[in-house]
């Protein structure tokens, strides 16, 4: 290799260095990143920020905690990559950690790097019973790669990749009618949220994961329950569904289960769930005793520092003090996942805004704001959020009426 082809740095700013060298499917960043402890954040000309967003819902315990910082370390040290050709203590202990969290015995784990990987298993796994058809929702992201955007209920994100896998419907999120009325006893899978994470933290009624599961029952269909955002505590239950008392036959997860290392799953339960047999699928980074490790020191952690009982508190905490301010409509959400819904469609302003304030929060749509901090964020953070989020807000909205 021609070493002196190698850039030796040197462009005048990140974003001139980020744009000349990656693709252009997420613009060029505003800030670049260097550093974190907990919850905050350093870029690179030294501004330091409140980081409630944390990855997307996936650093559960912030960024450099000694849990995960000991347990890579200690791992990447040991052993590092196998793939799955060989077995590795930590893959094992993880998928025995999350069949103990499911609190089936008879739970099965495949391991993968992330949320879409996760999604494109159960959607294997589905063709496996003989049927191939899946219902979604409307409004629901399940992933990029070919097979979870086709099951993605965005029609933007869709659209320019079309024809994609045939046989998928979408039905109105929350409306268990319409569910009924499409799966049928030739659908091999329906495909559900606890709570729409991308589309604005959209919460379903009461009793509609319930509704899902008689559905599924009755006509024999899979109920795939994509847990990739509201999992691993993030709501206040291990997994996002757990609130409504149902157990779906397969669960999908990702993003916190990694503690900030890459890492999804696919977990069936119960029988009536099709197992993969050799060689049907696998990923050669699946199960990496690295991104095991870090799970597993996270798992320890929120369950010796009884932290799903912090988020409910937490979680708590943060809807009261927010619905209180100017400007916001609603709190809707559970636990650590919350989206502020705001009177005006200024929430991409005031998520810039609060980047201007030393906060990081994310605006999945124009009327909301989503934060997902870690989950073991304190109550002086929560309350500097509150202090940086309603002077955000109120600047947006004094700039609106001027
Ligand atoms: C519910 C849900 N499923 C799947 C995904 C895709 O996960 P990944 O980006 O790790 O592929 C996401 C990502 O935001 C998600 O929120």
């Amino acid at each position: 290799m021609n070493t002196s082809k190698l850039s030796k740095g040197g462009d005048p700013t990140p974003a001139s260095a980020w744009s000349l060298s990656l693709q252009n499917n997420y613009g060029t960043p505003p800030i670049e990143l260097v550093r974190g402890k907990g919850a905050r954040v350093w870029d690179s000309e030294g501004k330091k920020y409140l980081d409630f967003l944390a990855g997307i819902a996936t650093n559960i315990l912030g960024h450099a905690h000694p849990a995960i910082t000991e347990a890579v370390s200690a791992q990447v040290a040991t052993l590092g990559h196998i793939s799955n050709l060989y077995m590795s203590p930590q893959v094992i202990e993880l998928a025995q950690k999350l069949q103990d969290l499911t609190g089936d015995p008879t739970a099965r784990v495949f391991f993968c790097n992330s949320g879409a990987e996760a999604n494109e298993a159960a959607i294997k796994l589905s063709r496996l019973t003989g049927r191939r058809r899946i219902v979604s929702t409307t409004g629901s992201f399940h992933g990029r790669t070919s097979g979870s955007l086709s099951v993605t209920g965005q029609e933007a994100k869709r659209a320019p990749f079309s024809p994609l896998l045939s046989d998928i419907s979408f039905v109105p999120y929350g409306d268990v009618k319409a569910l009924k009325k499409r799966v049928t006893r030739k659908t091999a899978m329906v495909i559900i949220e606890p709570i729409q994470g991308e589309n604005g933290v959209v919460t379903p009624p009461a009793g509609y994961l319930a509704a899902v599961r008689k559905i599924c029952d009755a006509t024999g269909a899979l109920f795939v329950i994509d847990a990739v955002q509201t999992g691993m505590g993030r709501t206040g239950e291990w997994f996002g569904f757990e609130h409504e008392g149902v157990t779906p036959d397969v669960i999908t997860l990702a993003k916190g289960l990694g503690a900030g290392l890459p890492l999804g799953a696919m977990i069936t339960l119960g029988a009536k769930a099709p197992q993969f047999e050799p060689g049907q699928h696998g990923s050669t980074f699946g199960g990496n005793p690295i991104a095991c490790a870090a799970a597993n020191a996270a798992i320890d952690y929120l369950v010796v520092h009884d932290l799903l009982r912090t988020v409910k508190r937490s979680g708590a905490q943060l809807v009261e003090a927010i619905e209180q301010l100017p400007g916001v409509h609603t709190v809707r959400g559970r636990g650590l996942l919350l989206g502020i819904v705001l009177t005006t469609p200024v929430a991409a302003r005031v998520s810039a805004q609060c980047m201007t304030n030393g906060l990081l929060v994310n605006s999945p749509n124009p009327h909301v704001i989503r934060i997902a901090p870690p989950l073991n964020i304190t109550k002086k953070e929560i309350e500097l959020f509150v202090k940086i989020f309603s002077q955000s807000l109120t600047e947006v909205l004094e700039e609106q009426d001027a």
